[in-house]
């Protein structure tokens, strides 16, 4: 009877923590977005077996970003093994210190009190970010620059609006900017609505991201997949060890399968001495 009070009691636990938490994550959504002036965040899809992926998104960390952003809690040689660049080739273009060695961890070039007096904040440490900001939000946060004159830099964020952080990267996106469209009105219907000539009502919204063209280095495509790999690379550095852990996974999940059938084979065999001896007596 203990056991079955028991069972009850942890039930009613386990029913209560999901109802918390269910309406703990509805209040959070409800809290303006975690990508802000950008509206929802754009999707990000990792692929840590896309090995060349990752390989160019360390290329453009390291020429890009790392000159303000360590990755402290990696080690140059483990990134080269894992992205299975050859130590030698890997030293030779990507590594500029030549006192460096592999064992050593990319503790970043750059002075934190000196930085922390130019940017006014201390470039943070990005070997966890893609964990704490989450790859949507990242990925969408170096693709939402926009001009702005009244800031520091003359650009802005809109996922992550005052940034201290340049535009690093506007040599190869280009200049892009807020722009304002007509946009079509919707009918109830969800069609467009029309005048008595057949014309579509349009209506003015602002807030549009436009690159002025022939600003940038690379075209639009181009620089999302630059990103792309970009991202695909934090999310490696966050966790160097997740396409192992996810490999894994599926074996574990493929081993219990085999181990579910084989004990109930098992059981069926024990089954049958059970019920002859029951015969018996
Ligand atoms: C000139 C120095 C500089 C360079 C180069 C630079 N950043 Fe930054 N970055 C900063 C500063 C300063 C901040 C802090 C911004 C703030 O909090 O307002 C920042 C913040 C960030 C953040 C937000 C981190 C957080 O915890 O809020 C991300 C993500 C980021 N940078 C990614 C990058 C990437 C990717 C590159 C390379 C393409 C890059 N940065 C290049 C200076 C730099």
């Amino acid at each position: 009877m203990n056991f079955f009070k028991l069972e009850i009691n942890l039930i009613f636990k386990f029913v209560a923590l999901t109802v918390t938490l269910f309406f703990s994550s509805i209040s959070h959504s409800a809290e303006g977005g975690p990508c802000k002036d950008y509206g929802e965040c754009d999707v990000f899809k990792y692929s840590l077996n896309d090995i060349e992926s990752l390989q160019r998104g360390a290329a453009t960390y390291i020429n890009y970003c790392y000159g303000c952003h360590s990755l402290k809690y990696s080690r140059w040689g483990r990134v080269a093994s894992d992205l299975q660049i050859p130590e030698d080739i890997f030293f030779e273009n990507l590594v500029f210190d030549k006192s460096i060695k592999p064992g050593d961890l990319m503790t970043g070039s750059m002075p934190e009190e000196e930085s922390a007096k130019w940017f006014g904040v201390a470039p943070p440490d990005l070997t966890l970010v893609s964990r704490y900001k989450g790859d949507d939000w990242i990925y969408s946060y170096l693709r939402a620059y926009y001009e702005d004159a009244s800031k520091q830099y003359g650009v802005n964020n809109l996922v992550y609006p005052g940034t201290a952080m340049p535009n690093v990267l506007m040599a190869l996106q280009g200049n892009q900017r807020l722009v304002c469209k007509d946009i079509p009105v919707l009918a109830k219907n969800g069609g467009e609505k029309r005048d008595d000539q057949g014309n579509t009502i349009t209506k003015e919204k602002c807030g549009f991201l436009e690159v002025e063209e022939g600003t940038g280095a690379l075209n639009k495509e181009e620089f999302d997949s630059l990103i792309y790999d970009l991202t695909n690379f934090l999310v490696y550095v966050g966790e160097p060890i997740k396409a192992t852990r996810e490999r894994i996974g599926w074996y574990v999940v493929f081993y219990f399968l085999i181990f579910t059938a084989l004990s109930s084979l098992l059981y069926r065999e024990f089954h049958k001495d059970y019920n002859m001896k029951k015969g018996k007596a």
